[in-house]
């Protein structure tokens, strides 16, 4: 992805590894400042996701393989270093993933940093995939509402959802996206609008409550979100909210499509069922930018993800192509 630091235009991955030191854009500053964050230990990496310094399932997943990596240089002992990171965030399917690949990778005798370099470099090229391949449920003059952030900065470059709009955007066809802010965290009003803004493409930031609205006046034509896990039947874990725009897309006839990488699919869950869900704390909900807004001794809950059934969703956009949810077990490989 483009990035201006420092007043020149750079081309930089979400996470990369520098001289035994992994590198990560500080999502948390984001968009008021572009800055890095250096983790050089295990333990700095488990810290930069539970923080979200990094967040976003494929992201997520790049990060830790590049934790493991980090153990196996300094000749830590590698289950320790795999249990550690598998503590950091619950949901988020290619956590797993990329850490047990790792191990199996570094275990066949792939060096280390090329096993996370490696697995980096495949992310990558499967959302640029998505991108070609969600391209074509994209017509000319289309508006489309996403939900959360599920762009370069969720993966390592390109994104998932948005990688499609890219693509359309980059071959000339006329988007408007509509993004929601996504609260608590407003991962769609700080992170998917700085995206965007950086592309030049066209887009509105709306509350999580709006989109029924625009559905009905008939100002929605498409949804396109991520997933933070997806289970065989085609039941997918995204950030919270994302069922509700499911609900809303069918009651308004709008095509609801999902896009992660095959990284992101839990082919051991038979269905979302059995997702774990990550409850944040509940001051997420009670302050807005570190002032508190509801009343004393006011309670809230947090959950970050919620399931949208497969029958729901019109397609899941992969690197493979674009499946109907009840494909997926064919993807298994
Ligand atoms: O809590 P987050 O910011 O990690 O949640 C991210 C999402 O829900 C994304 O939509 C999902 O990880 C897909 S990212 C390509």
């Amino acid at each position: 992805m483009q990035v201006v630091v420092d007043g020149k235009v750079r081309d930089i991955k979400t996470v990369w590894m520098s001289n035994d030191v992994v590198w990560l854009i500080e999502q948390n500053l984001l968009p008021y400042e572009v800055q890095f964050f250096q983790a050089g230990t295990v333990e700095d990496v488990a810290r930069a996701i539970e923080t979200m310094v990094v967040r976003g399932a494929p992201a997520i997943g790049a990060t830790a393989a590049y934790g493991i990596a980090l153990a196996a240089l300094k000749g830590e002992p590698l289950d320790e270093a795999a249990k550690r990171l598998k503590a950091t965030r619950p949901t988020a399917y290619d956590l797993f993933y990329a850490i047990d690949l790792m191990l199996k990778e570094i275990g066949k005798g792939t060096p280390p940093v090329k096993a996370a370099d490696d697995y980096a470099a495949r992310i990558s090229d499967m959302c640029r995939r998505i991108g070609e391949n969600g391209d074509e449920v994209i017509r000319n003059g289309d508006s489309i509402l996403t939900h959360c952030n599920a762009g370069a900065l969720a993966t390592v470059d390109h994104g998932t959802a948005l990688a499609p709009m890219r693509e359309a955007h980059r071959n000339g066809k006329r988007i408007f996206v509509y993004v929601d802010e996504t609260r608590p965290r407003l991962q769609g009003a700080k992170l998917t609008a700085w995206e965007l803004s950086n592309e030049g493409i066209d887009y509105a930031i709306i509350v999580d409550n709006a989109a029924g609205r625009l559905m009905q006046s008939g100002e929605i034509d498409l949804v396109i979100v991520g997933a933070d896990r997806i289970a065989a039947n085609g039941d997918v874990a995204n950030k919270i909210g994302t069922y509700e725009k499911a609900l809303i897309a069918r009651d308004n006839s709008v095509p609801f499509y999902v896009a992660a990488p095959t990284s992101t699919i839990d082919f051991s869950l038979q269905d979302g069922r059995s997702i774990p869900i990550e409850e944040r704390s509940e001051s997420e909900v009670l302050h807005i930018s570190g002032r508190r807004i509801a009343p004393k001794g006011a309670k809230a809950r947090n959950p970050a993800f919620d399931v949208t059934s497969a029958d729901l969703i019109t397609g899941i956009i992969t690197e493979r192509g674009i499946h109907k949810p009840y494909e997926l077990r064919d993807l298994r490989g």
